[in-house]
């Protein structure tokens, strides 16, 4: 076993723990950005004049009357940046448009910012900036990108064997069927309760110090000292906490970061910047909804033999992570299932929308849909329960993925799956949902179970490294500082049990600093699931850099070889003598013999390779297993429908902190549900009743948007780890759990399809189409069509 996935004796990790910010979240005394707003006396408010048009030529922008508003301060606009005028990676995404001749290009755009010695004072402000666009021509739909061929950025291909001549064999051999279909499925607004929020101030040396709800704190840096065109060593950037973050301040916070930080330096006062719900959602960009064409290709015995497959992303106006979701999809169309000859093709739509962005799946969650939605398909077409179908189709041991990756560890997936089947009863309730829709003739049960199969690791190689820095003062007590960010997924508590285990001391003797980018340099988003695996292993580099030093202490007191020397729980003990001493005693030890009691960690993941232009590499450390089933009934007299119960079993390999996975685990799915469901945007993309349209966000707060509460939580909802599933080579065997979960969700819609087709009458069976989100609504037409259609097979 290596030395990172190894456990000692006794360890911390694999105990539950609290969050280490329960009791500040629950009483409220726990701090985010925004609250930090009383400490910084003077300080100016911002907000912005956001444009009314989907897309226009900025002829004239006027700021004057600003001015004449009591308490207003200052305007900034494209004149103020002094340096690089942008504020995502890719060149594409200006901080502000230039104010003569720049281009808006979404309902919502800021423009410019008035900052304010109250936030009443700069919102009057802002309306009373005079604006003059010339209108531009608008593209407001994913549908409308495609027939008008308005893509940007990179339109990968990844080939496995001959798709096309498969799906032609198929279509020919009399033991093979094919289907195609087109499917366009919704995006989603993160709704983290915490809205975007940056402060900042410049220091007597002139440093800028910038406190933001961002998961990507280097990141956060760069862009904000292009703006202002200093050296990234001028900046440093703090993420307390996060009130929720779920892949939305993955990008998004940069600009508003930036924007607080010209006005600090223009103004010489702290500059706060925070949305509102509507800004925020009207504003920054979302999950991308996708649209697919596909053509498979399968047996009469429901088992998949080709695949042709089309994404296009809606990608909104600028790039921001729209290729790697992209790329990140497409590796995901397979989920579970073994597809011997596939191609699938990805584009990027880029209309006037939002900038869609990273949401926790990043794409994985809509590759998997479109297989998911066609395996539902099948299984209803060649009549043949879903879940057999599903299982038949797994990967086996030896198989490798599209893009050449091996799976490893399939058996885990079969043995979740008959752990969920066991535990959740599902053959005796299966009888009983049977029982149930032969007798009542206006609801209608049904249970469905779904995989998932997730990529850990970024796609992009470089970002899979972690830094961390650890302290050991020399009274014993340790302070740690990472490169990961908080934002309520329970990372911190994770690195604290991870130090506590490495050094050999109880939870309380270590203490988490917030993560700042001066204590810890270059960091990746705290993104792809892959907070603990890279900072856990930095974390525990550095811990044991200390340890290794210390066990030479220890060593010559207690007078055995180096080797022999253990720690635990805050005593150190050698194999073999009844001697010991405290942890306290040995750092004092070590102190007075001038032995360093700090160190940088640093951690790199292994055997990674990816070549984007042909998508085929290992871009993963390992996949993620997971299986969920659930249990919906339907009404037909209104569509509405009620989730009964859930049962997963899910692979988290050894938990570093089994409290924290299960949370994770609940709340992914949860907000997979909300996806799948019951969050439905909407656009004014004049795709309705024939109108032009004007590209607005009509669902642009929480009156309109409705995401999960506690009234749609299933009554029974049972979570299990998988057992002896150590990953080996992964911080002590421990794996990735923050986006997983979201994809067991599917178990709900595909339960939702199942019964829908239980609608249909007499003994034939229908094939579902059911759209994303299923809302009541969705449902209760696609009940109607059932209805009203001859079953196939009657
Ligand atoms: N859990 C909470 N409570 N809040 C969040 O914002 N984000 C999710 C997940 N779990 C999130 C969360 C997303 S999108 C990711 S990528 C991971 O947490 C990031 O953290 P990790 O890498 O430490 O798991
Ligand atoms: N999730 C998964 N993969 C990623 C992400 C993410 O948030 N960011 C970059 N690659
Ligand atoms: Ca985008």
């Amino acid at each position: 076993m290596s030395r990172l996935s190894q456990r000692p004796a006794d360890p911390v990790v694999g105990e539950s723990h609290a969050h280490e910010s329960a009791a500040g979240h629950v009483t409220g005394t726990a701090l985010y950005t925004d609250d930090l707003v009383n400490g910084h006396p003077g300080i100016l408010h911002a907000y912005p004049v956001q444009s009314p048009h989907a897309h226009a030529r900025i002829l004239d922008l006027q700021v004057d009357a600003a001015y004449d508003i009591p308490g207003v301060v200052r305007v900034l606009t494209s004149a103020d940046v002094p340096g690089v005028n942008d504020a995502g990676t890719k060149h594409d995404e200006p901080l502000f448009p230039d104010t003569d001749g720049g281009e808006v290009m979404f309902v919502g755009h800021a423009m410019c910012w008035v900052l304010g010695e109250t936030l009443e004072a700069a919102r009057l402000g802002a309306a009373a900036v005079e604006v003059d666009y010339e209108e531009l021509p608008a593209v407001l739909s994913l549908t409308d990108a495609i027939l008008q061929e308005s893509f940007h950025g990179a339109q990968p291909t990844m080939l496995r064997g001959d798709a096309a001549s498969a799906l032609a064999a198929a279509a020919t051999d009399p033991g093979q069927y094919t289907m195609s279909g087109t499917f366009e499925f919704s995006g989603q607004e993160h709704f983290y309760l915490e809205t975007q929020a940056s402060i900042a101030q410049i220091d007597e040396a002139g440093q800028v110090f910038i406190q933001c709800s961002t998961q990507h704190p280097s990141e956060t840096q760069d862009i904000v000292s292009h703006v202002l065109g200093v050296p990234a060593h001028e900046v440093t950037v703090q993420s307390l906490r996060m009130g929720g973050g779920f892949g939305g301040k993955e990008m998004q916070p940069h600009g508003y970061a930036a924007v607080a930080a010209i006005g600090a330096t223009l103004t010489g006062r702290p500059v706060r910047v925070r949305l509102t719900r509507t800004q925020d959602m009207t504003m920054t960009g979302k999950r991308h909804g996708f649209h697919s064409t596909w053509s498979v290709g399968f047996t009469d015995e429901g088992v998949l033999t080709a695949l042709d497959v089309t994404l296009t992303a809606d990608g909104g106006w600028s790039l921001d992570l729209s290729e790697p979701v992209l790329a990140r999809a497409m590796c995901h169309v397979d989920n579970a299932y073994r597809i011997p000859d596939i191609a699938v093709h990805g584009r990027i739509a880029r209309c006037h929308r939002t900038s869609q962005t990273a949401f926790r799946g990043f794409g994985g969650p809509q590759g998997m849909i479109v297989i998911e939605d066609i395996l539902g398909r099948i299984a209803q077409t060649l009549d043949i329960p879903a879940r057999e179908i599903r299982r038949r189709n797994f990967y086996c041991p030896g198989d490798r993925t599209p893009y050449d990756m091996p799976v490893r560890h399939p058996e885990r997936l079969d043995a979740a799956w008959s752990q969920v089947i066991d535990h959740a009863a599902v053959e005796r309730r299966e009888a009983e949902i049977a029982r149930f829709n032969a007798t009542h003739p206006d609801r209608r049960r049904a249970l469905a179970m779904t995989p998932v199969k997730f990529g850990i690791s970024f796609n992009l190689t470089a970002f899979n490294q972690g830094g961390a820095l650890v302290l050991v003062y020399k009274d014993g007590s340790v302070l740690i500082n990472h490169g990961g960010t908080e934002m309520g997924q329970g990372l911190h508590t994770k690195m604290l049990q991870v130090a506590a285990t490495t050094l050999g001391v109880p939870l309380s003797t270590v203490r988490l600093a917030p993560t700042r980018t001066d204590k810890v340099p270059n960091t990746s988003a705290t993104a792809a699931s892959s907070g603990s695996d890279l900072n856990g292993g930095a974390v525990k580099d550095a811990c044991e850099q200390i340890i290794d030093r210390l066990r030479v202490v220890a060593a010559s007191r207690l007078g055995v070889p180096p080797a022999d020397v253990r720690f635990s729980r805050g005593l150190v003990t050698a194999l073999g003598t009844d001697g010991s001493l405290t942890w306290e005693d040995l750092v004092g030890t070590a102190y007075m013999q001038r032995v360093q009691l700090s160190a940088s960690g640093f951690y790199r993941t292994e055997g990674l390779h990816w070549d984007a232009s042909v998508m085929q590499g290992e871009p993963f450390k390992y996949f993620a297993y997971g299986v969920a089933a659930a249990e919906v009934e339907v009404s037909r007299f209104d569509g509405s429908y009620e989730l009964r119960r859930v049962d997963i079993v899910h692979d988290v390999g050894d938990s570093l902190s089994p409290l924290i996975d299960l949370g994770q685990i609940e709340g992914g799915f949860v907000q997979g549900a909300g996806w799948l469901t019951l969050e439905d945007l909407r656009w004014d993309d004049g795709n309705h009743d024939g109108d032009r349209g004007s590209g607005r966000l009509t669902t642009a707060g929480a009156s309109t948007y409705k995401i999960p509460s506690l009234s749609e939580l299933p009554p029974e909802f049972h979570v299990e780890l998988l057992d002896k599933a150590h990953e080996e080579g992964a911080v002590y065997g421990s794996k990735a759990v923050g986006e997983p979960p979201f994809m067991l969700a599917f178990s709900v819609r595909e339960a939702l399809r199942q019964a829908v087709a239980a609608f249909a009458s007499g003994d034939g069976h229908a094939v579902v189409d059911l759209p994303s989100p299923a809302t009541p609504e969705a449902v209760y037409w696609a009940v109607e069509r059932v209805r009203s259609t001859a079953p196939v097979g009657s």
